[in-house]
C-alpha cells in the first residue's frame, strides 16, 4: 500500500508572548549601603542614574537566575516542559564557557531536546534572542519557546570603582513565545537590529579577570542622540505610530537616558518603565524584567502594543514591537 504523505500544514503567521516570569536576588544593596564601600552619595546616584537600589546575588549563578524565571514564565503559559522546542538565554556574564546557560535551564525545567542557545549582545541581547526565537518559529524550525535574559553583572563589578559599582544589579526575565496560527495577527513585529562596532570599547568587559568598564559619557550621548530615531524605526517596522503604544520598555540604563529616549519617541500615553530605581541596571535582563514586573501589576492591557528597545555594549541595540499577553 503506497504511504500516505502528511497532511502540509500552512506555516504559522510568526509568533506571540502568551507569558512573562522574573526573578530577583533577595539581597537589595541601597545607596547608602555603597556611600560605606566607595566616595559616593545617596543623591548623587539618584540625580546622576535614577537608582535607589540593586539586587545582588549571593550564590545563585546567571543559569539559577533563567531558570527560576523560565520556570515561573512557564506555569504561566499554559504549556508543559514537553511542549518546548527552543531556549534561547542572552547574557554577558556567565561564568561558565560549557555547557551553556540555555542548556542548563532545559536541564532543570525537565525540557528534552530543545534547540539552546546562549546569545551575547550584552543590554540589547533579549531582543536580539527574541527576534532569532520568532525567526526559527516562522521558519517553521521551532514551535514554542523560552527566551530569557539573565545577568549576575555583581561578578564582574571593581567594588573599588565609584563609577561603576553603583550601576549594576542581577536577574533575570523570561517570555513564552509560540506559533501564531495562519490568519492569526502576528504578536511579534519586525526586529530593527544592528550595532556601532567602531565604537564597541567604550563599554567593555575584557580579559581573565575582567571588570565591567565604561566610558560613560560616550555612551549617554550615543544613547541620547542616535537611539530616539532607530525607537521609531522599531515601530514604523510594525506599521505602529508611537503615540499607539501602550508601553515603552527600553534598556535600563540611566533615567536621564530613558526619559529623554521616551519623549523623543513621541509616546505621550505610553507607560515607560523605569525599573532602574528599585532594580539598577541589569543589562541583557533589564528589559524582560522591568516588562514581567509591569505586566504582573496589571499596568500594561493584554493585546496591547509594547516597544521593547535594548542598547548596549558593542555597541549594540535592538527593539521590536510586541503585543502583551
Ligand atoms: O548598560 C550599558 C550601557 N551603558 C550606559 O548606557 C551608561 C551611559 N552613561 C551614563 O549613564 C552616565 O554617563 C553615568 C551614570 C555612567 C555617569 O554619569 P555622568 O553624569 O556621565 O558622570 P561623569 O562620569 O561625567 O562624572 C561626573 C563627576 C566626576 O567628578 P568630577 O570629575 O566632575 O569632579 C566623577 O568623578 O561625578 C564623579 N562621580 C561620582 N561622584 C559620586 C562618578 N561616579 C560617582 C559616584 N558618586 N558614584
Amino acid at each position: 500500500m503506497t504511504p500516505v504523505p502528511p497532511t502540509p500544514t500552512a506555516p504559522p503567521s510568526g509568533s506571540r508572548i502568551i507569558s512573562l516570569g522574573h526573578y530577583q536576588p533577595a539581597r537589595i544593596l541601597t545607596n547608602d549601603d555603597l556611600a560605606e564601600l566607595v566616595d559616593t552619595n545617596d543623591e548623587w546616584i539618584r540625580t546622576r542614574v535614577g537608582i535607589a537600589q540593586r539586587r545582588v546575588a549571593g550564590d545563585e549563578t546567571v543559569a539559577d537566575m533563567a531558570a527560576a524565571a523560565a520556570e515561573k514564565a512557564l506555569a504561566g503559559s499554559g504549556l508543559t516542559a514537553a511542549d518546548i522546542d527552543l531556549v534561547a538565554v542572552a547574557t554577558c556574564s556567565s561564568v561558565d564557557r560549557c555547557p551553556n546557560v540555555a542548556t542548563r535551564v532545559a536541564a532543570r525545567l525537565g525540557i528534552t531536546a530543545p534547540a539552546a542557545y546562549d546569545i551575547n549582545t550584552a543590554c540589547s541581547g533579549f531582543s536580539y534572542a527574541l527576534a532569532t526565537a520568532d525567526h526559527a518559529i516562522r521558519a517553521g524550525a521551532a514551535r514554542n519557546a523560552i527566551v530569557i535574559g539573565a545577568e549576575k553583572l555583581t561578578e564582574f563589578t571593581d567594588w573599588t570603582d565609584r563609577a561603576t559599582c553603583i550601576l549594576f544589579g542581577d536577574g533575570a526575565g523570561a517570555a513564552v513565545v509560540t506559533a501564531t496560527a495562519a490568519g492569526e495577527p502576528t504578536g511579534i513585529g519586525p526586529v530593527l537590529w544592528g550595532s556601532a562596532p567602531e565604537r564597541g570599547d567604550v563599554v567593555v568587559i575584557e580579559g581573565w579577570r575582567p571588570y565591567i568598564q565604561q566610558e560613560g559619557q560616550a555612551v549617554f550621548r550615543w544613547a541620547t542622540t542616535t537611539l530616539p530615531g532607530l525607537a521609531r524605526e522599531a515601530c514604523q517596522r510594525a506599521g505602529v505610530e508611537p503615540a499607539e503604544l501602550a508601553a515603552f520598555v527600553p534598556h535600563q540604563a540611566n533615567l536621564r537616558i530613558i526619559d529623554p529616549l521616551a519623549r523623543k519617541l513621541g509616546a505621550p500615553d505610553a507607560v515607560v518603565a523605569r525599573d532602574i530605581v528599585e532594580s539598577g541596571n541589569t543589562s541583557a535582563a533589564s528589559v524582560p524584567l522591568a516588562w514581567s514586573k509591569l505586566v504582573e501589576r496589571r499596568e500594561i492591557p493584554s493585546g496591547a502594543p509594547v516597544l521593547l528597545f535594548g542598547f548596549g555594549g558593542g555597541l549594540t541595540y535592538a527593539g521590536q514591537v510586541v503585543r502583551c499577553p
